[in-house]
Formats: C-alpha cells, structure tokens, sequence
C-alpha cells in the first residue's frame, strides 16, 4: 500500500474535532443566534470558563475594560471570536507532543503554533487587512498535518535525511516525492474532514505554496510569511524546520519591509507568554 493511502486511511483514526466547537461552528453564520445558548454550551465546564474569562480580558482579544462574567466575556468576544477561542483552547493541547519524526519536542510545535498565529494576527493589523477573519486560528492550526506524518517520517528517516542533504528541493518537495503528500496538504484534509471554514482550510493547505492559491489569498500569505518569520526567530524549527522557502510574491503583494518584521517579531514576542500561559 502506497504510504499516500496509509496517510489517508490515518486521517480517519485521527481525533475527531471537539463536539462543543462542532456546535459553535453551526452557529458561526446564524444571526439570530443569542449568546445565552451559547454560554449554555460552554458554561459546564469550568476551566473552559475561566480561559475563556482570562482570554477575554487579554491584552490580545482587545480588552480595555475588565469582565467578570462568562456573558459579559462572550458578548464582547462576540460569536468568531468565541469560537476562535474554544477551538485554540481544545486544540492547542493536542500540539504539546513531541513529534520525533521531525525532531521536535514536547511543546515545540504548541510554541511554534502559538507564535505564527500572534504574528499573522500582528501582520495583518500593521498591513491593515483587518477583513481577514479567523487569522489567528489558522495560524494556530497551520502545522497540524505535521501530527498525521510524523510516524512515516520516522520510518523513513534515513531517506528524509539523505534527500534534505543531497537535493536542494523544499522539505516540503521531500514529503511530497517521499509520502506523496506534504504536511501542509495533510492538514489542509483533517480541517476538511472537520469541516472547519473554508478560509482556515485554505490557508493551512497552501502555507507552503501561497503563490498557487486561488482563494483566500490574503490569509494564506499572511500565514506563510508570519509562519517563515516564527522560523528564522527559531521557534520550533526542529530538524528540517530551515528547509522552507519564503515566497517572494507575498512579501511583495502584501507590501512587507524589513521594519514590519522586526516590529512583528517584538510585539509578538511580549504576547506569546500570555497566550503560551492560557493555551497550554
Ligand atoms: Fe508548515
Ligand atoms: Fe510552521
């Protein structure tokens, strides 16, 4: 069997989306949702509530005023927000494994998450693409194919290592030749199989190729180049974190100068403790 067909065969044992983000999606385009029903969904359990509470009065959800209670903090996150929040939550536990494959350690991949998407987030509030939604999940989850493949990673190893060596091709041309698919992909078809937003799914397929996406553009740059950033700042690179390229044509679309990234990187620095605090 082809390691494409285990891969995809893998993606159906792979954790399914938590049910409570499952409902707050359903809600997502709903204008007469009202926030008692959802703060009936996520009033039970109490370390959610409290996150959600210290999420609401962070610096990086845009609190001035402190709240106090669960409705006060939905009505000001309001229901993307909300459900941004539940889903980085839920999901960032599952980015605190180690992932050998890739020699990365426990927490690297949950820090390297983390970092992307405060920087993207902070990318497109300098470059005043404030209509891009969902930024700051996408960035969270944009590795998540990296989880699916790291098993077949190890078990070809050897051969990962000799590729990144001897070719001067992208890591992710390595996975794609050696597994026929690479990472980006992998996640791009678990959110699909979650049936996440179209937009999330877009940017986390095309992190890698952003020149070739077709929709979602804006996002799927900004997540790409904050993504690049996180990596020549040396979070979580693991082995062959390095082997990636930056694609000129966003760095160019989107207007980036030096100043932007170094600016980027130093707010991003002073939000990451926070956020590393609440979401691990
Ligand atoms: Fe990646
Ligand atoms: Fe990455």
């Amino acid at each position: 069997m082809t390691y494409l067909k285990q891969i995809e065969d893998h993606i159906d044992s792979f954790p399914e989306m938590p049910s409570m983000c499952r409902q707050l999606l359903g809600y997502l385009d709903d204008p007469q949702v009202d926030f008692t029903t959802i703060k009936d969904l996520v009033q039970y359990d109490p370390g959610l509530t409290a996150n959600i509470l210290r999420l609401a009065n962070s610096v990086h959800f845009g609190a001035v005023r402190k709240v106090n209670s669960l409705q006060a903090a939905l009505t000001r996150l309001g229901t993307r927000k909300i459900l941004e929040l539940v889903l980085s939550l839920t999901v960032s536990s599952r980015l605190t494994v180690s992932l050998p494959g890739y020699g990365l350690q426990a927490r690297d991949l949950l820090r390297h998450s983390i970092w992307t998407a405060v920087a993207a987030q902070e990318l497109a509030n300098l470059l005043n693409m404030k209509q891009v939604e969902m930024i700051f999940t996408a960035g969270l989850l944009h590795d998540l194919g990296l989880l699916l493949l790291d098993p077949f990673i190890q078990k070809e190893r050897l051969r990962f290592n000799q590729a990144v060596d001897t070719l001067e091709a992208s890591f992710e041309q390595v996975e794609q030749d050696i597994l026929g698919i690479d990472h980006a992909r992998a996640g791009g078809m678990i959110l699909a199989k979650w049936q996440l937003t179209p937009d999330i799914v877009a940017g986390v397929r095309g992190h890698h190729q952003p020149e070739q996406a077709t929709a979602y553009k804006e996002l799927t740059f900004l997540i790409h180049l904050a993504d690049m950033l996180s990596l020549s700042e040396g979070i979580g690179t693991g082995e062959y974190g390095l082997q990636h390229n930056v694609c000129p044509l966003c760095v160019k679309k989107v207007g980036l100068k030096k100043e932007h990234l170094e600016y980027v990187a130093s707010k991003t620095l002073d939000r990451m403790n926070e956020l590393e605090n609440i979401l691990s």
